[in-house]
């Protein structure tokens, strides 16, 4: 696997400008996103007049070099290779020179392109009043979590599991994106991570709690969160900063004892919050916002909403929990499709909603 990443590496760092210009040339359609490091353009290819998703990297100097986030996600978005996963299908560069002659790079990787991110389709549903059904959720997180199983099965760490990171396409299929803050961890050596992961709503106990002590655990913690927001239309966790986060998550799942976090009372942070104590009153919080809530969902959330990420499902135990047993999955991906079809969730107009002034640099065809 290793050997295989720095392989890639060693490809990026090699591509120069123009090189695959002639394979892959797009025309500009629209812009599906913006983010931290760079714009998402709707692009169709005039080799295979197909539409892509386009991720421009927004232009280094050569002093400065690569963004380090940009190329750890081109590493793993080339090499990852399952369903529920997005995938890079091709990458080039160009090389530009402005009026000081200063040499600027643009790195421009194809994706998939998917229909909308479910921030998006959430607050849509939210306007319109519209919630999904227990079977439709059941599809959504099914690809989900095996999605989810083939990261964690190739020693990576997404670190930024959210609702705008998990996009949907017409027919109901679903892929995890952006792994700007992925990390590759081998389980057994252990590798130095970075304290501050995660957008905070969907961060993880451990996280909060530790500084830089988790593992694979923290993306089902955020898959868990993404899941109560598939029933709401909400985040479950709306917190300013993380002494507030933390005490939301310790109101709902209880405060961590001696008994069911032993680790975590030696932790100097934890010693020096001195928290309030708070009982474990998860499912009721959760039968209180909705009293018809699936008993099987309602066990499967409490089971992942365990503070101890030792206790915490796996995504491999989330896989064979009784929610996703018994069930005729492709029945709920049909269901799902139907949803989209009648929602009218059209690719075209989603971006015509989203759509802005092109700007007068990226007017061009490359
Ligand atoms: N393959 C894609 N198809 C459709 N929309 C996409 C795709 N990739 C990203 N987007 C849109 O662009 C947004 C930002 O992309 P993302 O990869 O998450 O970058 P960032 O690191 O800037 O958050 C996403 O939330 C989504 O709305
Ligand atoms: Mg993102």
């Amino acid at each position: 696997m290793i050997n295989q990443l720095n392989q890639q590496l060693e490809r990026v760092d090699d591509l120069k400008s123009g090189d695959i210009c002639t394979e892959f040339i797009f025309e500009q359609k629209a812009i599906l996103g913006s983010g931290t490091y760079g714009k998402v353009y709707k692009m169709k290819s005039k080799f295979d007049n197909q539409y892509y998703a386009v991720k421009c990297i927004k232009k280094q100097n050569e002093k400065e070099g690569f963004p380090i986030t940009s190329l750890r996600e081109i590493k793993f978005l080339t090499t990852l290779d399952q369903e529920n996963v997005i995938k890079i299908k091709q990458i080039y560069t160009r090389v530009k020179k402005n009026k000081n002659k200063i040499k600027t790079i643009k790195t421009y990787c194809a994706m998939d392109l998917m229909a909308n991110d479910f921030w998006k389709l959430l607050a849509k549903n939210e306007e319109q009043k519209f919630y999904f059904t227990t079977n439709q959720i059941r599809s959504i997180l099914y690809q989900c979590f095996k999605g989810l199983q083939y990261i964690h099965s190739q020693n990576i760490i997404h670190r930024d599991i959210k609702s705008a990171n998990i996009l949907v396409n017409e027919i109901g299929v679903v892929k995890i994106a952006d792994f700007g803050l992925a990390k590759f961890c081998p389980k057994k050596e252990g590798v130095k991570k970075t304290p501050t992961v995660v957008t905070l709503g969907y961060r993880a106990p451990e996280v909060l709690l530790t500084r830089g002590q988790y593992n694979f655990q923290i993306d089902v913690w955020s898959m868990g969160c993404f899941a109560v927001e598939l029933n709401f239309n909400r985040p479950l966790f709306k917190a300013k900063d993380e002494a507030q986060q933390i005490q939301q998550i310790f109101e709902k799942c209880g405060t961590p004892t001696a008994e069911t976090w032993p680790e975590i009372m030696k932790s100097d942070y934890f010693i020096k919050l001195n928290p309030q104590r708070y009982d474990r009153k998860f499912i009721s919080s959760i039968r209180n916002m909705k009293k018809d809530f699936d008993d099987e969902l309602l066990d499967l959330l409490d089971k992942i909403f365990v503070l101890n990420p030792n206790v915490r499902l796996t995504v491999e135990q989330v896989l064979q929990h009784p929610f996703f047993k018994n069930h005729n999955l492709n029945l709920c991906f049909e269901q799902f499709q139907e949803y989209l079809i009648k929602r009218n969730v059209n690719l075209e107009k989603v971006i015509t909603l989203i759509q802005k002034p092109v700007q007068k640099d990226i007017d061009f065809i490359i």
